[in-house]
């Protein structure tokens, strides 16, 4: 096998893979991911100068894993790419695209951040505690039910707004919190993942030139979502008290939130509990937010993914439940966080029948409808849920974990922002005195300077505000604990041999 590949071997393909045997293997391996890339994905592609431009970032690697890195690589990352240097094996199989341009509505996106962070925790070997994806086994009998889905001869197109077991499942689960008897068959669109269900709101109810209000830490789909339907977001941050030790103590200033509405507002969009805050919103915020949004004619879409996961007693409570906002409330969930399935990509959006029908004509023609033997299972999940007291289950594992998360971060002085909910801690790092040589961001930096020097990967939230706001986030780091004890315990002992 071949050792790490050097940047300057790889200006020269052929001299590489003669001079190390591997020469048809690279270029098949190579060529296919990239194809595939480019049929799966549609980006533009590349050359011998793009695998030495991407391959800094990839870190070492073996030829055999070539494709899986690179594509995952790729599926987070678009390059425009120049294809001067190309040389003439590689040219006969690759597209060349030197000139070619994005449409516009998507030019100015650059790279998501997990692309770059995740690419960096492999490359030194570091605790991910990155992306927040669970990296334990989903429930056995949320698995049994896709098993049996599959079996089943659940495996040909869903209905476009919904599995009808699945959208009766979940209008059983949230009639009683919604206080109010949901229409599984117009109040329920079953998405591709909260993300979609993001998406299709927008472009279901946003016309060009409306204004989205997003608070800040966002979600970092929202503003791409605004933008793709011709919106311009407007953005009003969380502010945190200084020295603040809970998520309780970031709050919304609602003379600031009045402030960024104007008479093209169109929509707000709320996350609670929030990511990466881990702040959950109260009654009394809610209400003034929901006094805001009826005195301005709003719409809201509530992005409530980790709905179950509150600790401490905090109650998740529904801005759609307070009076007068079911009317203006799109509520999202996501089986991915719900069932720690984050690859099933479902969701689902709750709506009163006009607002539904609204997304429901965007989603019809973004993914028409949903993988149907997935939905089958969710239905079959969440009709166990209650007989199983799941979500008390869920919400204890993931308390013990930022518990223990947040003993080992404070323990070596990394004074976390202890979370209401979510699976999110931040942590402040201005006494950190790491190097910070580059024009980047500091909160950017001192994430690499984590993942490279001390070995525990974390997420620099700046990539959760708008340009003008990043500085917010200069002094804190982002650590995710859905995560088994064995990695968090890793995490832990990392944090405690390099600062100890
Ligand atoms: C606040 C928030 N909303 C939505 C999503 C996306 O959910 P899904 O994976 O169901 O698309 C995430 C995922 O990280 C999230 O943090």
């Amino acid at each position: 096998m071949a050792s790490a590949l050097k940047r300057t071997e790889t200006a020269n393909p052929t001299r590489f893979y003669t001079r190390h045997g591997h020469k048809l293997t690279f270029f098949r391996l190579v060529t296919l991911s990239f194809c595939h890339l480019v049929k799966y994905n549609g980006f533009p592609i590349a050359d011998a100068e793009l695998i030495q431009r991407v391959y800094p970032a990839l870190g070492p690697f073996q030829p055999d894993d070539i494709p899986h890195r690179l594509c995952y690589h790729f599926s987070s990352t678009l390059y425009p790419l120049s294809t001067d240097r190309s040389n003439a094996l590689l040219r006969k199989n690759i597209v060349s695209l030197a000139n070619f341009q994005p449409a516009e509505r998507v030019r100015s996106f650059g790279a998501t951040v997990f692309a770059e962070f995740t690419a960096l925790a492999i490359q030194h070997n570091a605790v991910n505690l990155g992306q927040g994806f669970p990296d334990f086994p989903a429930p056995d009998f949320v698995i049994e039910a896709a098993r049996t889905a599959l079996a089943s001869g659940y495996n040909q197109y869903a209905r476009s707004a919904g599995h009808p077991r699945a959208v009766k499942a979940i209008a059983a689960v949230y009639s009683p919190l919604f206080g109010r008897e949901l229409d599984p068959l117009n109040e329920i669109v079953i998405t591709t993942g909260a993300t979609e269900g993001i998406f299709a709101t927008m472009q279901g109810l946003v016309n060009p030139g409306d204004e989205v209000v997003l608070i800040e830490p966002f979600y970092d789909s929202y503003p791409a979502a605004v933008l793709m339907a011709g919106g311009t977001p407007v953005y009003v941050p969380l502010r945190p008290t200084p020295g603040a030790t809970s998520a309780a103590q970031w709050s919304l200033d609602m003379d600031e939130l009045a402030g960024a509405i104007t008479p093209r507002t169109r929509l707000l969009v709320i996350n609670t509990p929030n990511n990466p805050a881990g702040k959950v919103f109260t009654l009394a915020e809610l209400e003034q937010i929901a006094g805001l949004v009826q005195e301005h004619d709003l719409l809201v879409l509530s992005d409530e993914v980790y709905e179950w996961m509150t600790y401490d007693g905090t109650p998740h409570l529904r801005l759609a439940t307070l009076p007068g906002m079911w009317e203006r409330t799109i509520t999202l969930g996501s089986a991915g966080k719900t069932f720690s399935v984050t690859g099933w990509k479902i969701g689902w959006a709750i709506a009163p029948r006009q607002l539904a029908h609204a997304v429901l004509m965007a989603h019809q023609w973004i993914p028409f409808a949903v993988t149907t033997p997935l939905q089958e299972a969710v239905g079959a999940a969440f009709e166990q849920v209650e007989a199983r007291g799941y979500f008390a289950e869920l919400a204890a594992m993931y308390s013990a974990k930022r518990d223990k998360l947040a003993v080992a971060l404070a323990d070596v002085g990394l004074t976390p922002v202890i979370p209401q909910g979510s699976y999110f801690i931040l942590v402040d790092t201005a006494h950190l005195d790491a190097p910070t040589p580059t024009d980047d961001p500091r909160d950017v930096q001192i994430c690499r300077w984590l993942t490279r020097e001390i070995g525990v990967a974390a997420i620099p939230p700046s990539a959760f505000y708008s340009p003008q706001h990043k500085v917010l986030a200069a002094d804190v780091a982002r650590f995710c604990f859905c995560k088994t004890d064995a990695v968090l315990d890793a995490a832990a002992q990392r944090l405690r041999q390099n600062f100890g």
